[in-house]
């Protein structure tokens, strides 16, 4: 894993966003993996503001909440489009987010896999981590090797949530997510945390034990894995400055 540590959210987004503008410019026609929440936000306004070539780019999200209308504002489409989609010329038969409103969830999970595998893979997912450390919706006790499908939430997830929907009750129960089988199946994972309480999760994900109770630090077994902090996120990293010192002295030839 490679650990990033900026003093800021803007600073560590901002290495993000450089991450994956070179890869565009590398490979027009690169598969993207996304997420949502408050963690990506500000990458995507920084890569909407990169005038990039999104035309032939593909993209698959993580996750969607079961049974919200697709124009619902918290629906993970709305804030897609809102946040990120609007702002640069991808083509939308390019666009896939799980469809929490499936007639037969399982069975769309099964064509949402066989369609990143029609696409080649994805070359690079972005990962926010809940405080649990779930990535996508694979909450604690999520089996490692997990495919698409439909996961429910804990109540600390549905209580995290919650500021988004003005009320906890608001929150469905029932998502889908992208398996944990499948995250690592993606050539690159981008994984993003901003502030202390997502401290212990990243802790645990970098230097605790492979767990399916922090699902996150099944990455510890992915063979190209970057994780970009701000310094509040990393303030239980026992191998913090140890972590700096790499990245302050990258040869030129390792950087990106
Ligand atoms: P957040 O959520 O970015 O809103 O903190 C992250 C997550 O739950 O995966």
């Amino acid at each position: 894993m490679e650990i990033i540590i900026q003093p800021t959210p803007e600073e560590a987004a901002g290495i993000a966003a450089r991450i994956i503008a070179r890869l565009l410019r590398d490979k027009p026609g690169a598969v993207l993996g996304l997420a949502t929440g408050s963690t990506p936000l500000r990458l995507y306004q920084m890569l909407a503001g990169m005038k990039l070539d999104w035309s032939r780019v593909t993209t698959f999200n993580l996750d969607e909440y079961i049974g919200l209308p697709r124009e619902h504002p918290q629906s993970y489409h709305s804030f897609m489009r809102e946040n990120l989609f609007r702002h640069v010329n991808i083509a939308p038969e390019n666009i896939h987010i799980p469809d929490g409103n499936a007639a037969d969830i399982p069975a769309f999970c099964a064509v949402y896999e066989e369609r990143i595998r029609a696409a080649g893979g994805i070359d690079l997912q972005v990962l926010g981590i809940g405080g649990d450390g779930h990535i996508g919706f694979n909450e604690p006790s999520s089996s490692l090797a997990s495919r698409t499908r439909i996961k429910t939430l804990t109540p600390q997830t549905r209580r995290d949530n919650a500021r988004f929907f003005g009320s906890e009750q608001a929150v469905p129960h029932h998502v889908i997510t992208m398996g944990i089988g499948t995250i690592m199946e993606a050539r690159q994972n981008l994984l993003l945390a901003f502030g202390e309480k997502k401290a212990a999760a990243i802790a645990g994900t970098v230097e605790g034990p492979v767990t399916a109770d922090n699902p996150a630090s099944v990455l510890q077994f992915h063979p190209s894995v970057k994780v970009c902090l701000d310094e509040p996120a990393a303030c239980r990293l026992r191998r913090a400055d140890y972590y700096r010192w790499v990245f302050d002295n990258k040869p030129a030839w390792q950087t990106w």
